[in-house]
């Protein structure tokens, strides 16, 4: 399959409502590869941040079977340069967007090949763009975004949307629109997240509900409800209200954001589009069977991630299964849990913990881990440190101050040679000019204010007001000294 390519310089030039589609070739089920489109308004400011919207189709792109309809529709209908032209101008206000039709389906029908393409594409995209917008369905939207997170070697904004409810009811995107659609916010404020590049290091976030979610954690937790996502353990990463981007945690991983740790090592131009071996998850409960097991690893299946009850645990025939499994064709486990949060650890030879990573999440890290290597350790380092990338500040215990540390001394410029008319007082008891109590001129209010240790950048009129109260005592006390100078000369009686 042909992956979506980009040809910015026709898009960049172009200035109009919707410049259209310049090329579709359908490639593969439901897969389509296009050049993208600059959709853009009118008398539109000039630099404004380049954002590329790659979409994929789900119910954001739906076409409803009426307006007041938010269950009966055909998910993946309306191209994405037509919604973007739904939101013109405005959107056009804060950037410059482009369209990559990558395709146009539900979010289940990807392959993981096809998935390979859409990392592809998400880089040829951000070579010159400043962020991208991924749509998708929301039922593995979570997916699409961890997938993301692990493969695009990229530390541009990736921001990931959806909608769960349809756009329109009519035969364009702009007729009949869906009463009270979360299409159009989510796709508006998605643009706006990555025109903001306040996610810049993030890694791919998902962005919908006017709320951001880290890629690694969040999860789909309603069929229907629009605020279905949710990060159960750490909580969003911030929101959106009105313009307003509010970011008030990060992913781990921003720490690394000036060294190249900061990428992952599944750089997917180093493998086929096909390297991804199949991997399934084992779902336990009471007294389940492990015929499951033994019929996946007979199938060449490489690797089962088991959603445990509790801390991860599975039945005895399970458990068994696994055991001949691991043993006789080499299948990989991780083991997490099915409550939906919390931490599972433990395991060695082909068990691998996959500590707090929610089964699907665990799903995508194994098919990569098998994509990657072929040492188990390896995968198991990988769990460990990719999987559960953690802030861990202790290593500046060592060195940096605990306690305020004393601000180094302003420095004062020395004072100028007296002019002529000031020379009369000059002789062996003058000070030294170092010591002179007057700013020197070099010591401009600013540079008074700075020296200030109670002054900011934050308080310019107080700032201003101090610095002139600094200079005036200081021309007072000039004129005094020279006074004392002048009456110890005897020149004033
Ligand atoms: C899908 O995942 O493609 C359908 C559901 C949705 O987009 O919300």
């Amino acid at each position: 399959m042909a992956t979506a390519h980009r040809t910015s310089a026709a898009s960049r030039l172009s200035r109009r409502l919707v410049v259209g589609l310049i090329a579709t070739a359908l490639v593969g089920a439901g897969t389509i590869a296009t050049a993208p489109v600059a959709v853009a308004a009118a008398d539109e400011p000039a630099d404004k941040p380049k954002i590329v919207v790659v979409a994929t189709g789900g119910t954001l792109a739906g076409k409803a079977a009426g307006r007041d309809t938010y269950t009966n529709y055909r998910a993946g209908t309306y191209p994405m340069s037509d919604l973007v032209a739904v939101l013109q101008p405005e959107v056009s206000a804060f950037a410059d967007v482009e369209v990559v039709q990558f395709g146009n389906s539900g979010s289940g029908g990807y392959t993981f090949p096809q998935y390979h393409d859409l990392t592809i594409a998400v880089e040829d995209a951000l070579r010159d763009a400043d962020g991208v917008v991924v749509t998708t369905g929301t039922d593995t939207m979570e997916e699409f975004a961890y997938w993301l997170d692990l493969t695009v070697q990229s530390k541009k904004p990736v921001v990931i949307t959806g909608a769960m409810r349809p756009w329109a009811a009519g035969d364009t995107a702009s007729d009949s629109m869906v009463l009270g659609t979360d299409g159009p916010a989510n796709l508006l404020q998605s643009i706006r997240l990555a025109a903001s590049q306040e996610t810049f290091c993030f890694g791919t976030v998902l962005s919908l509900n006017d709320e951001v979610h880290a890629a690694r954690d969040v999860t789909k937790t309603n069929s229907t409800r629009n605020d279905t996502f949710a990060t159960r353990l750490s909580g969003m990463l911030g929101w959106i209200d009105g313009s307003d981007v509010v970011i008030n945690r990060a992913p781990a991983r921003v720490l690394d954001c000036e060294t190249n740790d900061w990428f992952t090592p599944f750089d997917l131009r180093a493998v086929s589009r096909d390297a991804y071996p199949r991997v399934e998850i084992f779902y336990n409960a009471q007294a389940a069977g492990g015929e499951s097991i033994s019929a996946w690893a007979a199938a060449g299946v490489k690797g089962v991630v088991t959603a445990g009850t509790g801390a991860g645990g599975i039945s005895g025939a399970a458990g068994q299964a696994r055991t001949a499994a691991a043993r006789d064709q080499g299948v990989w486990f991780v083991s997490t849990t099915r409550t939906g949060s919390g931490s599972v650890s433990g395991g060695s030879g082909n068990i691998i913990p996959g500590g707090d990573l929610l089964p699907q999440k665990a799903r995508i890290l194994l098919i990569l881990s098998r994509a990657f290597t072929g040492d188990v350790e390896q995968a198991r380092t990988w769990f460990s440190t990719l999987g559960a990338p953690t802030f861990d500040s202790s290593a500046l215990a060592d060195v940096v101050s605990p306690t305020p540390v004393a601000e180094p001394e302003p420095t004062v410029e020395p004072t100028p040679e007296p002019s002529p008319s000031e020379s009369a007082g000059t002789g062996a008891g003058d000070p030294p000019a170092s010591a002179s109590p007057v700013p020197s001129a070099s010591e401009t209010p600013a540079a008074v204010v700075g020296a200030l240790p109670f002054t900011g950048g934050g308080a310019p009129g107080l700032a201003a007001l101090v610095a002139g109260l600094a200079l005036a005592l200081g021309v007072v006390l000039y004129w005094q000294h020279q006074r004392r100078l002048s009456a110890q000369r005897g020149l004033i009686h």
